[in-house]
């Protein structure tokens, strides 16, 4: 898709925004997590979200929590017209910056072992393999990943 990514802006996302998507969550992002759950993130105090928007609408968004100087990145959803254009690129470093801000030390996540396009974007950022659960979902394992903040 041809579109000026300098016009996306990305800041906390917050529950007016999880609102603006609750209609296409499932269809145009991904349905492994729903309204409800996204809602209950939104709300706890640990949690950071960052949403990715245009002037017309939101495109993407990542979150992480937070305990004491580690974090979980939750999830990190581009819009599916909207993916391989960076998106995912710009949410990750908003995120990283996130992270540095809260001095923060080293940020864990686990990942479909046959979501390749997330291993992909993962591993640019730095974060290694730590470790695999068999047949953790439906049908693949999950890989456990990390990254360590300096
Ligand atoms: C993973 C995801 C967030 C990537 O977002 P995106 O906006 O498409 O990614 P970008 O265009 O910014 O690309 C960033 C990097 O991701 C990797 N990547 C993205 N799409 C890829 C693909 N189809 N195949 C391989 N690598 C890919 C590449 O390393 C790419 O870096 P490059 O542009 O320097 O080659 C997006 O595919 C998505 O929303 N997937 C569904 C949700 C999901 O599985 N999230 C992760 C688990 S929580």
């Amino acid at each position: 898709m041809d579109f000026d990514k300098s016009k996306v802006t990305i800041n906390i996302m917050n529950l007016n925004d999880l609102d603006q998507i609750s209609d296409c969550l499932q269809n145009e992002f991904d349905d492994f997590w729903t309204y409800d759950i996204l809602k209950d993130e939104l709300s706890s105090k640990n949690s950071i979200y960052l949403v990715a928007k245009t002037d017309t609408q939101i495109i993407g968004f990542a979150g992480f929590k937070t305990i004491f100087d580690e974090a979980e990145l939750m999830n990190i959803i581009v819009r599916k017209s909207f993916r391989n254009c960076g998106i995912g690129n710009l949410l990750m470093e908003n995120i990283l910056l996130e992270l540095k801000n809260r001095k923060i030390a080293t940020v864990h996540l686990e990942v479909a072992k046959n979501n390749i396009s997330a291993i992909h974007l993962y591993q640019k950022f730095g974060f290694y393999e730590v470790g695999l659960r068999k047949n953790y979902y439906k049908d693949t394992d999950a890989i456990l990943m990390e990254l360590t903040i300096n």
